[in-house]
Formats: C-alpha cells, structure tokens, sequence
C-alpha cells in the first residue's frame, strides 16, 4: 500500500527520510508530480524504472536543493551559469556535463556523461529534497504511457501499491514539464519544450537556440540520449569468442575470460541496476567486444534490451 502524506512540514521530513533510505516518494512540483529517489543509489532507480513500467532507460532529470548543489554536481559553462542565475528555482532542467566522480548513477544517467539538473520552483519540492541530504532523480509520477499527473490522485491512480509514498501538495501550479536545454559546448540547444518558453531563454543568452528536436549527437561520443560503448557488443550471446569479455546472467557463466555476471540470481531488476556500470567497466578494460548473455524481456528485461540495442547499433 502506498501511504499518504500531508504537504506540510512533518509530511516533508517524513518524504526526506524515506528518500534517504531508498524508497520511491512522489511529490508535487511547479511541473507536475514527480517519482523521487536517491539518485545515488542504483538498486532504488532501478526500482523506479520498473514502478514507472518504462520499456526503455530514458535519463533521468536530477533535482537539487539550490543551484550550488547543482554546481557540486555538473560542469556548468557562462551559458549555464546565466540560464541558473536567471530561471532557477523554477521549470527549468539543465543538461550540462557530469562532473568527475559525479555520485549520481549510471542508470539515473542511462550510462551518459551528461546530467540533467533542475531546482524546482516549488517550495515543498525543495524541502523535500533538502530533507533527503541527497541528489533525487524524478520523472513524471505516471505509469510509462499515461499522462502526467498534475494532482495526487493521479498519482495514485497510476501508481498505488508500486510506490512507498504520495505528498499531497495540491495542483501543480505550471502543469507541463520543465524546458530542457542542453549546455554541452557550443550553441546551446533546446531538447524539449516546457514551462520556461523559448523566448525567455534566448533573451538571456541573447542568441538563438539550436533547433533541438530528438537525439541529434551534441558533442563526440556524447549522444543527446543514449550511451554508446567503444566495444563491439554482441547481443544474445552464449559462446563469447576469445577476444570478447562476458556480460552474463543468471550466474553459470560459459566463458573462460573476463566474465561480469548483471545478476548471478537472474533477477532484471538487479541486472538494470549494474547494466550501466558493468558495461563501463567492461569498456574501459578494452575488449574488442562483449558478449552479452541472453536476458529475458519482463519488466526491466523490455528497457534493458532497448539500451542494449541502441547502443549495439551505435557501432554501425
Ligand atoms: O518538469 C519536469 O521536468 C518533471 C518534474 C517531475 O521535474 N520531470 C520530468 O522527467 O519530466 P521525465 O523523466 O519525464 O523527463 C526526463 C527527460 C528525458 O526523457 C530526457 O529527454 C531528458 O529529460 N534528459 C535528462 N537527462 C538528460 C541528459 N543527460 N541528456 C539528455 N537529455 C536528458
Ligand atoms: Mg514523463
């Protein structure tokens, strides 16, 4: 059962501790509700993505206190810091580089080296987030496919029984998502419209932005959405040749070599939790190739083969 929870200060320390702790909390923004969780912990995200039913790993926006949070986590450029200055608290969700060390998951990033950050312009979402001590990474509070939820009853509509907790904050003043741009070097680009307007954002940086419609590849080896891997990765693969390493699951590994098992019990929500970071690490190793193990498609099993394949097809 998922509990209820008052908007008011007590609700939002209670929020805080079971953020703390690893459960999934959703709270009012200026936006719309969002699904919270530690966004350093990989076990509690994973958790998320399964709750939300999400076929695929889309990154996750992370939400921070104040804007010297944000600059603790990302790499923020003169754009960057202007578009803060001018718009934060509010909707508005900035894609800067990670930086070095960043504590945020790989699977709140979808393996990417860029974050999405965001102080929200809602009082009781930042005390919630305050309270937690922690980076909370929150999508919108639906079922993957449903529309946002702008009041707690939606949220439980779509997700009572899924979800540890609901704060109710009452409507959500905005009630479209934050605007996304991308500050990455170069022409900052818009990659989603939302409660910041264009315009507004142009005349702070005093220039247009760059179109910004879909997955165009914004700097080398950093595509707008997915993680793409150095490696040749072979999917379904039981018999990993010589100069591959082994990305198993479900323990038994078949490879003499270097082998990483996702999820020794064979459990996908384990496996989404290391996909990321084990694919990393793999990489890094420099492997011509990973082979990666034949991994079932309930649950997460769908948004891990989804990655898989972007990322397999990154390669050509
Ligand atoms: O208003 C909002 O932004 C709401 C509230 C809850 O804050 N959140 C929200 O999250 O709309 P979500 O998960 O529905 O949208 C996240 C989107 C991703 O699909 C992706 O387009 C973009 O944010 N995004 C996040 N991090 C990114 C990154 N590193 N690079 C490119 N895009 C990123
Ligand atoms: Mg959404």
């Amino acid at each position: 059962m998922t509990i209820k929870i008052e908007g008011d200060v007590k609700g939002a320390a209670q929020a805080g501790r079971l953020l703390a702790e690893g459960r999934l909390v959703a709270f009012p923004t200026e936006t719309v509700y969002g699904l919270g969780c530690d966004a350093t912990d990989e076990v509690a995200v994973a958790r998320l993505y399964d709750a939300k039913g999400r076929p695929s790993f889309n990154p996750l926006i992370i939400h921070v206190p104040d804007a010297a949070s944000a600059r603790a986590l990302g790499r923020f450029d003169a754009t960057a810091a202007r578009l803060a200055d001018a718009f934060w608290p509010g909707p508005l969700t900035l894609v800067v580089p990670a930086a070095v060390g960043s504590p945020v998951s790989l699977l709140a990033r979808a393996g990417l080296d860029s974050l999405g950050l965001r102080v929200p312009g809602h009082a009781l979402a930042r005390t919630i987030v305050a309270a937690s001590g922690k980076p909370i990474a929150a999508p919108s509070a639906n079922r993957s496919g449903h529309v946002s939820p702008t009041l707690a009853a939606h949220v439980v509509e779509d997700l009572d029984g899924r979800i540890e907790a609901v704060i109710d904050g009452g409507p959500c003043p905005v009630g479209v998502e934050s605007t996304i741009v991308a500050c990455l070097g170069g022409v900052p680009r818009l990659l989603r419209p939302g409660g910041v307007s264009r315009e507004a954002i142009e005349t702070v940086i005093g220039a247009p932005l760059a179109g910004g419609e879909g997955a165009a590849i914004v700097a080398p080896g950093m595509t707008a959405s997915h993680y793409a891997p150095r490696a040749r990765l072979r999917l379904d693969a039981t018999d990993p040749r010589p100069d591959e390493a082994h990305l198993a699951f479900g323990g038994a590994p078949k490879a003499s070599g270097r082998v990483l098992d996702l999820s020794p019990r064979g459990d996908v929500v384990e496996a989404a939790a290391n996909l990321f970071r084990y694919l990393r690490l793999l990489d890094g190793e420099g492997h011509a190739g990973i082979a990666v193990a034949p991994i079932p498609r309930d649950g997460l099993g769908e948004a891990i083969h989804d990655r898989l394949a972007r990322a397999a097809a990154e390669k050509g």
